[in-house]
């Protein structure tokens, strides 16, 4: 039985365009995988601190050495870990903001890169991520346009990055979905209907791997 995790990380709830593109990817995800299980990881809402010093301390000792306020440090980490590795697929519907991943993002990504449990360092100084078979579709939303051969590509850090660190942690079946223009929604002229349904088939054929 397939199992997504949905991670969205915009805070605009319903009008987010990250998060209705996403809703219909899990339509039809549903859809292809009949009886499949979801859970959804609402990182807007979620009370996440910062990395801090008792997490990097727990983090870089080992797990007998690790102290009661090293294991509350490392808690809210273990479980993104725990939905990570229980998920066959991975969506990610985030916007961009300032050209890169929105700050609840990031601290997401430094509570799950955690040496020995999702990454390694071989003895030559090279990475190997512990996170294998896992298939992730990531869904982008922006104001601009930022896709191939545009007047803005080279100011997309997003993209490259969550692609970097996703190969890191060893996920390296990755789809983008670049969801650029929302722009055109501000005037409230262009139905957000309207926006979504040329990503139908992007979606459609993303969800049914
Ligand atoms: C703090 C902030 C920073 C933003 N930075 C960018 C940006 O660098 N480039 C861009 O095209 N749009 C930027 N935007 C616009 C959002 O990416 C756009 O509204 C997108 O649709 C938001 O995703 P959502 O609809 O899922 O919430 C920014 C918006 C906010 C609130």
């Amino acid at each position: 039985m397939a199992s997504l995790l949905k991670i969205d990380v915009s805070p605009r709830g319903d009008h987010s365009v990250s998060r209705k593109l996403g809703n219909e990817f899990l339509e039809q995800f549903q859809q292809a995988n009949p009886g499949s299980t979801v859970i959804t990881r609402n990182l807007a809402t979620t009370n996440m601190p910062f990395v801090d010093l008792p997490w990097i301390m727990g983090a870089y000792s080992p797990e007998e050495a690790r102290t009661p306020e090293h294991k509350a440090a490392l808690k809210l980490g273990d479980e993104f870990i725990a939905e990570i590795k229980a998920a066959d697929h991975i969506l990610l519907t985030t916007p961009m903001y300032n050209f890169a991943v929105p700050a609840v993002l990031k601290a997401w990504i430094d509570h799950i890169c955690r040496i020995g449990q999702t990454f390694k360092v071989n003895a030559d100084g090279s990475y190997a991520g512990l996170i294998e078979g896992k298939k992730a579709t990531i869904i982008i939303a922006s104001s601009g346009n930022y896709g191939p051969g545009s007047p803005a590509e080279s100011y997309n850090a997003e993209k490259p990055y969550l692609k970097l660190v996703l190969g890191f942690l060893g996920i390296k079946d990755v789809t983008f979905v670049d969801a650029g223009g929302t722009y055109v929604l501000n005037s409230g002229q262009t139905p957000i209907e309207q926006f979504t349904a040329p990503f139908a088939d992007q979606l459609k054929s993303a969800a049914a791997v």
